[in-house]
Parts: C-alpha cells; structure tokens; sequence
C-alpha cells in the first residue's frame, strides 16, 4: 500500500529518450519519428489483476454455475465478452496481499470438501475457496489471456510453491501432476508468469530488501530445475513507489539466471491519508491526483537506470504490476472491499500512464491495472445482473493498438495545467507503428478546464490520411452508471488538419484522443 506524496511544484514534460522543460507555451509541439532499435511495446503492459478482494471475484468475476446471470463455468459471459473486446494479455491473481495468505490446495478438488479461510486483508470476510486454480486457470483459456499467478512466499513453504508449479505446468508423471488428473485436468495449463511474493516490504511479511533477496533465491531455485529450462518467467515482488533501495539491492544481490522480472507498485491518489471521494472531488484533489500519477514518469525512469546498472542488456524486466487511482470506498460499502466509481478523472490517469510505460517500453515489459472488477480503478463495474464498461475500460479499449507495435520516439513541449503556484504539462502522449504499417497517436489533455491546440510533426513517416477517437465529457466528475451505462463511451472525431506531414489539432479539457494514420 502505498504513502508517498509528491510536493508541489513537480514541473516536468518528458520525451521517450529524456526530459524537457515545460514551456510557457499556448500549443503543444510533438515530434513523432522513427528509430532503428525501438522497442516493441509488450502486449502485457496492458494486463490486468484480480484479487480475491471485496466483490472482485465473488460477486464480480463468478457468479457460480447455478446463478441466472448467463455464466460459462459460473463465470459472467458479460465479463468474458468485455474482457475479450479489450483483447486482455494476462491476468494477475489470487493477490495482492492475499497471495501470501493463500495456500493454492485449499481451492482444488470436489468445492464442497473445500476448507474455509478469513480473507485477513480485506474485509475479515469468510473465504470459501470456491474459486482456486482450475476456475482461474480455465477462465484464463476461455479468455485468451496468460495467467500470472502471484504465489505465497509470506506464510507459505518453499515446498507448497514448487508443487503449485509442478500442479499446473508438469506433463510428465509426478504426485502433484496426477493429483491434477485426479481433479479432471488431463493437459498441464504451462503458467510462464510467477509473482515470488507479494509487497514483501509490507504486507507480505515486513522484509527488508537484502532479507527478501535471500528468500527469493531460495524460491526461484525450487520453482523449477536449475536451468529454468521450463523457461518460468519469475518476477520479484518490488519496491514501493520511489524506494530505490529496494530496487538497488534486489538488482544487485539476485544472480541473473534466478530473475526475469522485477516488480513496481505505485497508485494515485489526493492524499493517502485522506483519499477523498472518487465521484466528488474538487479542482485541487484533481491536481494531486494528476501529480502522483505523472510521477509514475519518474518512477519507471529512476528504477530503469538502476537496472540498466546491472543488466545494460535490458533481460530484466520492470513490471508495474499495481498500479490505478486509490479513493474512499462508495459510502455505504464495506471499507475493506476498496469498492469505488471511475470518472473522466480515471480516464487521465489511465492514458497518461499508458502513455508513460509505451514510451519506456525498452525496460516495461508488464504492467496490472488494479483491479478489473468491483475494486479499485476497475475496468467493470457489476450490480447483481447488471454492468457496466468504465471511462478507464474505454481508454484500454481505445489503446489497445499499441499492443505489440513498435514504439515511434516522441519529443513533446506542452503547456501547463496550472493549479496555484504549481503546474504540470498539460498534454501526454506516445505513438506506435503497428505490423500493418498503421500508426498510432494516442494523447491526452488534463487540463480540467482549457482545450489545448497540439501541433504533430510526423513528417518522416510517409502517412497519407488520419481517422480518430475520442473520450470526452461535459465534466471531469462524469461517470458511467447502472441506468446510464453508455454515457461516456468514445465517439469518432475528425477535428483536426492534417497538411505536408504535421497534423494540428485541439483537445478539448479531459480528453482522450488516439488517432490513426496510413
Ligand atoms: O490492490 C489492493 C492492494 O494494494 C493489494 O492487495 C496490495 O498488493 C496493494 O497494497
């Protein structure tokens, strides 16, 4: 969980390759060209994260076979259908601090022999293991989407990880393969993403980094035989937003065979101790949410160069796999179940930090918006038979074409959001090329209440014609509800000029744009 708060006055804009100051000036420039060794940008930054938290997976994801809410295996067919639509690339679960209270044999074999936990964490609420790794790993099939299971580290055993691996991932005869069997599961499901670990420095157990790097050794050594040749990919829980220790000692002390990813959590919020609501908030909460979530700019930056330190070559991954907007829970609901409404205010976080990790895709190789139903800064939002799709669904949605393209290099000078004395760049934004040839601008303005003229240079690309969308709104407070499920959704949009390579156009307060040029 995270505390940080950033001061005032954080005034930077960033290019791909480094950062410059923010000019005082009314209409923002951008460069988009084209670099021999961009990186591509990983399907998996757009991934997603389901906790056993609040109505997340009870109540949100599974519904059990026997509901009248159409299911496939008791899991909502509207849920499947909405994540399919995003084209979601992996999943992360069962935690989040649940992880590591998680013993995984308690959520196989017959349910009704399934014994009861108390979900500590969240809500002190009875956990009767209905959902566990065949209801998971199945849902991840029927979805598409690569599992990433976070598994217990904090109160769990060396032994009980190493038979979750060979539960899930072994062909071969062995005790946890044919106890698999047993349970109706003939194929091995082949998990590749493992969390060792969940937030070790706090609710995995209180650790210190060098503490923790030596659990972990232990760990990644049992996941699998000593060549990993089972090719697991093992990430490391990571530090807590701008703890760059904790990311300095992990690099340094874990031998490289043992590590293929390093983790990142950080959230936005207006205060951490006073996190205010996330339908009603004011201009100055607006700004110091805004703020903590373009510091992700230099969070993913400084935790970047420390690992370039030990890994120049860039085989360790940085994987933000928390991450989304933390307000008080919708009055009247449990306080533990972190359940809160999505507005245009989530639309900015979500698409300027998109844009944050396509431009660092060099080293961001993953990333989990929490968390995808019922909590947090969800994606959907369900109340008994109903749903709905959130501004932050349709800016993934919108986004979705960067996944797997190659990154195009921006440099950006905006003007300012100002709030007070204090101020951020006005306007975010990155670019791809996909393997069509199609380029793709995505750009956000925050500015809550001044449009913003944008001039795009994208001369050296050869494109001939744009197309555009947008998500936009009357007010920043605007929300998606039960009985007005499609009031915000994105639109076509066609406002701009585009003449001899530079495209001009203006974005209206709080918007979302993603244009497409071939
Ligand atoms: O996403 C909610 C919680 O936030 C997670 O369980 C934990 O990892 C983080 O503190």
């Amino acid at each position: 969980m995270k505390k940080n708060r950033l001061v005032k006055g954080f005034l930077i804009a960033f290019t791909a390759f480094g950062i410059n100051a923010v000019t005082a000036q009314d209409t923002a420039t951008i460069k988009v060209s084209e670099e021999a060794d961009a990186p591509v940008i990983s399907k998996h930054i757009y991934g997603h994260f389901a906790e056993h938290l609040g109505r997340c997976i009870y109540g949100g994801f599974f519904v059990g076979e026997d509901s009248p809410i159409p299911n496939t295996h008791g899991v909502r067919n509207d849920i499947i259908d909405a994540l399919k639509q995003l084209g979601i690339p992996n999943l992360r679960w069962p935690g989040g601090c649940f992880a590591d209270t998680y013993h995984w044999k308690d959520g196989i074999g017959p349910k009704e022999d399934r014994p009861t936990i108390v979900n500590q964490w969240w809500g002190g609420v009875t956990e009767d293991n209905s959902f566990g790794t065949h209801d998971f790993l199945n849902l991840c099939e029927i979805l598409g989407t690569e599992p990433y299971l976070a598994a217990n580290v904090g109160s769990g055993t060396v032994k009980e990880f190493n038979e979750w691996v060979q539960y899930v991932n072994h062909k071969g005869t062995s005790p946890m393969s044919e106890l698999r069997e047993e349970n109706g599961r003939l194929e091995p499901w082949n998990v590749k993403f493992w969390g060792v670990g969940n937030e070790m420095w706090g609710c995995g157990g209180n650790m210190t980094p060098e503490y923790y790097a030596n659990i972990y050794k232990q760990y990644a050594t049992f996941m699998t035989d000593w060549t990993n040749s089972d090719k697991l990919f093992r990430i490391a829980s990571g530090a807590n937003v701008a703890d760059y220790h904790w990311t300095e000692v992990l690099m340094r002390d874990i031998p490289k065979n043992l590590i293929e990813g390093v983790a990142l959590h950080s959230y936005s919020f207006v205060e951490w101790e006073n996190k205010g609501s996330s339908l009603e908030f004011n201009e100055e909460q607006y700004f110091s949410t805004m703020e903590t979530a373009l510091k992700m700019e230099e969070l993913v930056t400084k935790h970047s160069e420390i690992m370039d330190k030990y890994d120049p070559n860039n085989r360790i991954a940085l994987i933000v796999d928390e991450w989304g907007g933390w307000y008080e829970v919708m009055d009247g609901t449990n306080p533990g179940f972190l359940y809160q409404q999505n507005t245009m205010r989530d639309a900015m976080i979500a698409g300027t930090t998109l844009n944050i990790f396509n431009n660092h895709s060099k080293r961001v190789k993953m990333a989990n918006l929490a968390q995808t139903v019922n909590v947090l800064q969800a994606v959907i939002l369900t109340e008994d038979e109903k749903m709905l799709l959130t501004p932050t669904y349709h800016v993934m949605e919108m986004y979705k074409v960067h996944q797997e393209a190659t990154m195009l290099p921006v440099t950006l000078q905006s003007p300012e959001f100002t709030y007070g004395d204090a101020s951020l760049p006005a306007i975010s934004v990155s670019a791809s090329k996909d393997t069509a040839g199609a380029v793709h601008v995505s750009l956000v303005n925050i500015d809550s209440k001044k449009s913003n003229k944008v001039s795009i240079d994208l001369g050296e690309l050869g494109l001939k014609k744009f197309t555009g969308r947008i998500l936009t709104s009357k007010k920043l407070q605007d929300h998606n509800t039960f009985d007005k499920p499609n009031a915000i959704v994105p639109v076509s949009y066609d406002k701009f000029k585009f003449r001899k390579g530079t495209l001009e156009l203006e974005i209206p307060p709080f918007s979302v744009v993603v244009l497409e040029g071939k």
